[in-house]
């Protein structure tokens, strides 16, 4: 019998812009102040990519260097890469396609994957799928986001959560048993109401009218898609936790989306997961978007350990959702 294919997590690589965005600065833009920040969402402070005609493939570029280097990879290894991003730097080509070009890839082919928030969790999994099936070896997913494109510094109830980031994984083939071992992803095309752009699609092209009614920003109703990323994200947490006998006493990380640490105590508090084993980075860095699980996984490296037993759990636009777990492959910090 042939032995079983299982993918495993290689190694990171993650890239954060030079400029920090302080809420003393939010508090001199929009009417609004530290302490409202701090409790209500956690950021104290986020990263801002500001030279002009630099866009989120400049952030992913950045992390998979880093990610090449330290996994002492040859560009002519890498079958694939995957770039989960809301935030491309063109509506086509792909900012995948972008990345091949930069990082001199000559055997792979590349694509981009929307699934907002949740998008390096549907990566981390289509990755697994094909690298399971035979046919992949050696991939690249990458989780990058330039919210500050799509943000309205006007908008106090939006502006304070979001920042840039990018950070990558490389996920190879193994016949040990690590590795990304099972999700549950979901997606219900329910939030749409609640949390998009307006314009700039098919349904809505730009225009004049678009530019001067601010439709060109992120939409969002924050207490509703509060409400939903609670419920849905412990409800999957949970299910797969129980699915592999995990509980708080064999759990060693989870690894929520940092979207607000009030939604990360809800979650963690459901599996009765004390904080110390959850990653947070939110206050640093804010919501990355597709960014935050790889770049929680960038923060933590050193402290984790061959065999850790790891939750991912993600929510986003659309609503997109889920929970991955992962048995880690190696034991800190690769560099
Ligand atoms: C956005 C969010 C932080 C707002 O927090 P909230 O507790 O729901 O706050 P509300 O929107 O109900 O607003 C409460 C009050 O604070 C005010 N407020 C909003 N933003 C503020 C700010 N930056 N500073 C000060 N006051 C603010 C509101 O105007 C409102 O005032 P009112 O009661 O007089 O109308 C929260 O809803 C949230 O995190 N939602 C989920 C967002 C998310 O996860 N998005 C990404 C998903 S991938």
């Amino acid at each position: 019998m042939m032995e079983k294919i299982n993918a495993v997590i290689t190694g990171v690589g993650g890239y954060v812009p030079d400029y920090v965005l302080t809420n003393e600065e939010l508090s001199r833009m929009v009417d609004t102040n530290d302490e409202w920040i701090m409790t209500r969402i956690g950021v104290k402070e986020r990263r801002i990519l500001n030279e002009e005609g630099l866009g989120t493939s400049y952030l992913a570029r950045k992390a998979a260097k880093q990610l090449m280097q330290k996994t002492n990879s040859d560009p002519d290894s890498i079958d694939c890469v995957i770039v989960a991003t809301t935030t491309p730097d063109y509506h086509f080509p792909s900012t995948a396609s972008i990345l091949c070009d930069k990082l001199g890839l000559k055997n792979a082919y590349a694509f981009d994957l929307q699934a907002a928030c949740s998008g390096f969790l549907y990566a981390m999994e289509t990755a697994a799928s094909m690298i399971q099936s035979g046919r992949h070896k050696k991939i690249i997913i990458v989780g990058a986001d330039k919210m500050s494109s799509m943000v309205n510094y006007s908008d106090r109830a939006t502006c304070p959560i979001f920042g840039d980031g990018a950070a990558a994984c490389m996920v190879e083939a193994t016949t040990e048993e690590y590795g990304i071992i099972d999700s549950i992803l979901r997606t219900d095309g329910k939030g749409l109401p609640f949390l998009h752009m307006k314009a700039g699609g098919s349904v809505c092209p730009p225009s004049y009218f678009t530019i001067d009614n601010k439709m060109h920003y992120l939409y969002q109703e924050g207490r509703t898609v509060f409400k939903y990323a609670v419920s849905n994200m412990s409800d999957v947490t949970e299910e797969i936790a129980q699915r592999h006998g995990l509980h708080k006493d064999n759990i060693d990380w989870i690894v929520p989306h940092q979207a607000n640490l009030r939604i990360i105590d809800a979650v963690a508090s459901r599996l009765e997961v004390p904080l110390s084993k959850v990653m947070v980075n939110i206050q640093r860095y804010g919501n990355t978007s597709a960014g935050t699980l790889p770049l929680c996984l960038w923060d933590y490296e050193k402290q984790l350990k061959k065999g850790d037993n790891i939750i991912f759990t993600a929510f986003g636009a659309g609503f997109t959702w889920g929970a991955s777990y992962v048995k880690w492959g190696y034991d800190g910090d690769k560099i």
